[in-house]
């Protein structure tokens, strides 16, 4: 039978992160209070870091009509490739805070966030490195996101 398998990295401080990886995961540490969460009260930051160097930030907003809410990963992924469509995704930052439940383990995308992030990876022909972490305890990096959405949908079903 085939078996899925791919690699990645779980560090447990960012001392052991390239400093470009440690940096963006403290960017996306620094906006994650700006998060809107009122109804889940559970706050994730993101910070994608582009070709041409820059980070652009991003925070989950959910709203009263609770299906309506953004992911933090959409929401700075939106934002980069609004101001920079031709520059390709690097990598991508993405932590968590509760002030009711303190986080030590990495949140992994959700599946919408996922099939978002992989079509960057379609789009820009390279792969999006993922900077997992909570507010302490391991990191965790996956060096090319669509091994985390296996027999994906993607442009080449369509085109
Ligand atoms: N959330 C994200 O921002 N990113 C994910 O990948 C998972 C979930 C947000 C959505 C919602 O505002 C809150 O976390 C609880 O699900």
């Amino acid at each position: 039978m085939p078996v899925y398998q791919f690699e990645y990295q779980r560090v447990s401080d960012e001392h052991q992160l390239q400093e470009a990886d440690a940096h963006l995961l403290q960017e996306a540490r620094n906006i994650v209070k700006s998060a809107y969460a009122p109804y889940s009260r559970f706050y994730v930051g993101a910070a994608v870091r582009l070709a041409n160097g820059k980070i652009i930030h991003g925070v989950n907003i959910e709203n009263a009509s609770y299906p309506v809410g953004l992911c933090a990963e959409r929401s700075a992924l939106a934002s980069a490739l609004s101001q920079y469509p031709n520059e390709l995704v690097e990598a991508i930052a993405i932590t968590t805070y509760s002030n009711e439940k303190p986080q030590n383990e990495p949140a992994f995308p959700c599946g919408m966030c996922r099939q978002f992030i992989t079509e960057c990876e379609d789009r820009f022909h390279h792969p999006v490195r993922l900077i997992l972490a909570a507010e302490t305890g391991d990191i965790v990096i996956v060096p090319k996101a669509s091994d985390l959405l296996p027999f994906r949908f993607g442009p080449s079903d369509l085109l």
